[in-house]
């Protein structure tokens, strides 16, 4: 029987990447995005809930709306702050620390409890690389990724001696399609080769980080596959994906 996969934010970006590439490789899938289905890629294979991750009653009813625990839990959807950091509502921050920290830690805390102990479920969380970065702007992205990353810390921990592994891909800066064509009308502008506006671009907005190019989807979908084959031992696993140096200190 085809193994089950669960992968929040499916309706866009690397998260609909990933859905797609599971179905192909025979997963039955379970995307959930906010849109509606009809502005979804409509991937086969991709069966969709469309909800809305800051309601708690989504939350709730997620366990029962999977059926049996998934093999493979992928918590992809993120929620960026609507605008700047000194306009930001209370209420928009809650939704940001909703959407990408508190989501994730209860629907895995229940998921998990609702499986049986002979059944392993990987879950993959998806983290950024902002986290280490924050400045006045991207302040509450990376604190809500920061909530997140100890959270799953304390997620593998309750993990330990319990058939499930639950590891961090933390990604840097992703080549999506729009960020992409952005690169590539700043370079047709300029008459200058796309790779070299993309070094530009990536020296100025991540200094800290070494890549020159960005992180490409299919990377992402491997690291994703590497963490699941890994089994129990990827558990507490922080996969970095993100050009950020390996000697620094954090
Ligand atoms: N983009 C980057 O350069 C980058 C870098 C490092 C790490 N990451 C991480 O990679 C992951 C994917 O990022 P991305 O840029 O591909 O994201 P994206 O294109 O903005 O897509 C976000 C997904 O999350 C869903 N989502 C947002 N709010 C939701 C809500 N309230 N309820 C349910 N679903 C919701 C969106 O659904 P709708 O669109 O249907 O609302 C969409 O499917 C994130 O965890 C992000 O932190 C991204």
């Amino acid at each position: 029987m085809a193994q089950h996969a669960f992968v929040t934010g499916s309706s866009h970006g690397l998260g609909a990447y990933l859905a797609a590439r599971l179905a192909g490789e025979g997963w039955k899938v379970t995307g959930l995005g906010r849109r509606p289905e009809s502005e979804t890629p409509g991937t086969p294979g991709v069966d969709y809930i469309q909800a809305d991750l800051s309601r708690s009653e989504t939350v709730e009813r997620i366990p029962a709306l999977l059926g049996e625990t998934p093999d493979l839990i992928v918590h992809n959807a993120v929620s960026y702050p609507p605008r700047g950091a000194q306009e930001v509502s209370l209420t928009e921050l809650d939704d940001v620390f909703r959407v990408n920290a508190l989501a994730p830690y209860r629907m895995t805390l229940d998921l998990l409890a609702a499986k049986p102990d002979a059944k392993f479920t990987s879950v993959i969380v998806v983290n950024s690389e902002s986290m280490y970065h924050a400045d006045r702007d991207s302040g509450v992205y990376a604190a809500s990724k920061a909530a997140l990353r100890v959270l799953t810390a304390s997620l593998a921990e309750a993990s330990r001696s319990r058939n499930a592994g639950v590891a961090t891909l933390l990604l840097g800066p992703l080549a999506d399609p729009d960020k992409v064509e952005q690169l590539r009308r700043v370079a047709d502008s300029r008459g200058v080769d796309q790779a070299e506006i993309t070094r530009i671009f990536l020296r100025k907005s991540n200094p800290d980080l070494v890549i020159e190019e960005l992180i490409d989807f299919e990377a992402c979908y491997r690291s994703v596959q590497y963490i699941a084959g890994l089994g129990r031992t990827a558990n507490g696993m922080v996969c970095r994906l993100d050009g950020g140096s390996a000697g620094s200190l954090i």
